[in-house]
């Protein structure tokens, strides 16, 4: 096997060794995917500003990040059905990023639960939550995760419905997936990842089925919205939400200054600008683009972390020099996960890490917590003009 040198060579990996639905769900954005691209495109309008003769020795990329410290400025993202794109996906990523130094983040849809993550780690981790019209399942959903000592809370605002992803229609995504020709056929030719799922007993959605009641398919992520999601999530109900937990509450989806403002206002430790991965509103502004606006309304109140599109140590070069305290990968590490396993989510780590320390370096810079725009080209019209 060739050398695997950067995030390209571990995605193509992955494209070969995990069944075709599961590729899809992570490698897709709604509709037309112009948001999903775009998040990854827009970061290359921004440039880089070489320095020379600095003294580069002694370089940092450590940080902080809610409060907690990290050995860069890079949390795993929760990323749904990760134990699907290998046996216990959740549980290896974890391990992968507490060796690491950095936050894991267990989605309330992932396939290992809050327990088992929590029994096969040494450290805490971060809890996503997604709200159910439940109300007794997310009060244990919270309480839950208060005993797995979750040592932040990050919830996400941008996923009441869902935006239409067609390839996971025309495959019939289902944890477990479902048994048809098309996908038995296709499943045959994963030997690796086929013998990993049969020694796991870890194969739908343990957070949920069992906890929550009220879903006519509880192997679709699409029904697990459309049936048990409240709808009527709204500020009031977050502030609440915000209350139920003691420690830092970090939330996610925010892409317009006013409701960053009112993530300031519910109390929130930390905002996560971000479009959910171009996977909710096709159409909207990529992550990157969105940045400065909601640094320039929050950024000197708030610590704002950013995700979507990142690919590389560079990228989080970029958006750090441009306010976010914090970044998040989501594919970067599920595609180390279906290549190679908690292997291969270490490599996507060692590889963004060797990125922005370098490149850092190349900037002129030593300390990644000293970083600002003076190290970037950005385009003068990069957030747009736009008539309203
Ligand atoms: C769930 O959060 C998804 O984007 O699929």
């Amino acid at each position: 096997m060739p050398a695997i040198t950067n995030i390209e060579d571990l995605r193509q990996l992955y494209e070969r060794r995990v069944p075709r639905m599961f590729y899809d769900y992570a490698e897709t954005g709604s509709w037309t995917e112009q948001t999903f691209r775009e998040n990854t495109t827009d970061f290359r309008d921004i440039y880089l500003r070489q320095r020379v003769a600095v003294d580069m020795a002694g370089r940092s990329t450590k940080s902080t990040m809610a409060g907690q410290e990290v050995a860069m400025p890079v949390g795993l993202a929760p990323v749904g059905l990760t134990g699907m794109q290998h046996a216990d996906g959740e549980i290896k990523a974890a391990r992968a990023a507490e060796k690491f130094g950095v936050p894991f983040t267990l989605s309330t849809l992932s396939i290992c639960s809050i327990e088992d993550v929590a029994e096969n780690t040494e450290k805490p981790f971060w809890f996503q939550v997604y709200t159910l019209r439940d109300e007794a399942f997310m009060k244990r959903l919270f309480e839950r995760a208060a005993a797995a000592k979750c040592s932040a809370l990050v919830i996400t605002v941008d996923l009441q419905v869902m935006g239409q992803r067609h390839k996971d229609i025309k495959n019939g995504l289902s944890a477990p997936p479902k048994l048809t020709p098309k996908s038995v056929a296709n499943m045959m030719t994963k030997v690796r990842w086929g013998l990993g799922m049969l020694g796991t007993k870890r194969r739908e959605f343990r957070n949920v089925v069992g906890h929550a009641e009220g879903v006519s398919d509880p192997g679709s992520l699409a029904r697990w919205t459309a049936e048990a999601f409240d709808p009527s999530l709204d500020w009031e109900k977050i502030r609440q939400f915000r209350r139920m937990w003691d420690g830092p509450v970090i939330i996610k989806g925010i892409m317009d200054a006013r409701d960053a403002r009112e993530a300031l206002n519910v109390g929130a430790d930390a905002i996560v600008v971000s479009n959910h991965g171009g996977r909710q509103l096709d159409g909207a502004l990529s992550a990157i683009r969105a940045l400065p606006s909601i640094m320039d309304a929050v950024g000197d109140k708030i610590e704002v972390h950013l995700d979507g599109g990142i690919r590389s140590g560079q990228d989080v070069l970029k958006a750090v020099a441009m306010g976010a305290k914090g970044t998040y990968i989501g594919r970067a590490f599920t595609y180390g996960l279906g290549a190679m396993g908690e292997a291969g989510v270490t490599k996507a780590l060692e590889i963004i890490h060797k990125e922005l320390d370098t490149s850092m370096a190349l900037c002129g810079r030593t300390d990644v917590t000293g970083l600002d725009e003076d190290i970037l080209l950005v385009p003068e019209d990069f957030e747009g003009r736009w008539k309203s």
